[in-house]
């Protein structure tokens, strides 16, 4: 069994060993519980990989995320790492895990627990109930487009240049995602640009018109300018059901959506690859928060946006919903039951350690599964 449960953890950074210290708690109990073994294997990435090897992830490691079935993700980077080079800063590790794996398609669902729709900084009649899908595309547009770089001018200044550039292929894959999904949920699909101002953005607005009314008449597709939609999802947010866009907007756009939910401690993510033959695909899980340096080593971190990356494993990679739906009813259960890890406080709730939101979590597990 364990042949085709091969999963790579890099907790990397921060606070980013503290969260996967949890999920492992869970692999355990899987283990344990349900007799589903992983067989993972650890290694590093980001700013402690370029301590050991000079990069933020080395060829070998390269490899085993290659060969894995699963790449499990915590959070990279970190005020040390500042003035290291560009090209071995600790997110390049990040950016080449998604570039080589080929994770174009990058889901960020945004879920408002009934628990939660307090913690929100926006009333709770806004988000309570809220469940959107954000899907982001990964591996092109300005974060890798080519011309890039700071060159200079003959006058003494410098000029820095990136590149926002799109395929047809390249949004066709993406909106082929988000439509697919959108089937499974409520039916619809908003795609977000920016046309009023890019060419990139006509293309896509064409491209995902293409998609749909070839490939997916019976969803609906809407299109909103990526300014637009950033202004709406706080306004009123529970319009949406797919978002899908493009790298650097579904990047602020998902953070946005993240305080929809109460905290960016909250959302997960599953990045994943083309389909193989045999259906498969490559595919990597990680929180949407990042390393938070601050909070780094305290206790403070919240596990459940790595906890819930680890149910959406179990669910696109290893086909095992029941196990997934599982885990996200522990999940809701102990926020239900009021304990709190600081990001998501509020009066009369009881405070608790990341470690004790973990086992907490498996607690409610052994009752649900007892
Ligand atoms: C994210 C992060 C990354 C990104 C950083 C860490 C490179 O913000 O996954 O949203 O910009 O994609
Ligand atoms: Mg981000």
């Amino acid at each position: 069994m364990a042949a085709n449960k091969r999963v790579l953890m890099l907790p990397g950074d921060g606070i980013g060993p503290e969260v996967m210290g949890e999920v492992r708690r869970l692999i355990d109990w899987m283990d344990r519980r349900r007799s589903v073994t992983f067989d993972v294997t650890e290694d590093l990435v980001g700013g402690v990989a370029y301590e050991t090897h000079g990069a933020a992830i080395s060829d070998n490691t390269m490899d085993l995320a290659l060969n894995s079935d699963a790449v499990l993700f915590g959070a990279v980077g970190g005020p040390q790492w500042d003035n290291v080079g560009f090209d071995v800063r600790p997110e390049a590790g990040l950016l080449r895990l998604r570039k080589d794996m080929d994770l174009f398609a990058n889901l960020r669902p945004a879920i408002c627990f009934d628990a939660l729709a307090q913690a929100s900084s926006l009333k709770p009649e806004l988000v309570g109930g809220l469940d959107i899908l954000i899907v982001r595309e990964l591996t092109g547009g300005v974060y890798f487009g080519e011309p890039r770089g700071i060159e200079d001018l003959p006058d003494g200044q410098r000029r820095g240049v990136n590149t926002q550039v799109y395929t047809t292929d390249e949004i066709r894959r993406v909106c082929r995602v988000a439509f697919d999904l959108a089937t499974k949920r409520d039916n619809r699909v908003c795609s977000v640009e920016k046309m009023n101002v890019m060419e990139s953005g006509i293309l896509w607005r064409e491209e995902a018109t293409w998609v749909h009314e070839n490939e997916f008449v019976d969803v609906e597709l809407s299109h909103m300018l990526a300014d637009n939609c950033g202004m709406q999802l706080v306004r009123s947010p529970k319009q949406f059901d797919v978002i899908v866009t493009d790298n650097l907007f579904g990047d602020m756009l998902s953070d946005v959506a993240s305080m929809l939910t109460g905290s960016l401690g909250m959302l997960p993510s599953a990045s994943l690859g083309p389909a193989d033959g045999s259906g498969r695909r490559r595919a990597l899980y990680e929180p949407v928060h990042g390393s938070a340096p601050d909070i780094a080593g305290q206790g403070k971190a919240n596990p459940l946006a790595m906890i819930q990356s680890y149910a959406m494993m179990l669910r696109y990679s290893f086909d095992m919903s029941e196990d997934a739906d599982l885990v996200e009813r522990a999940v809701r259960n102990v926020l239900d039951s009021g304990l709190r890890t600081s990001d998501i406080m509020q009066t009369d709730m009881t405070a608790v350690s990341c470690e004790q939101m973990g086992e907490a979590v498996v607690m409610e597990l052994d009752k649900l599964a007892a």
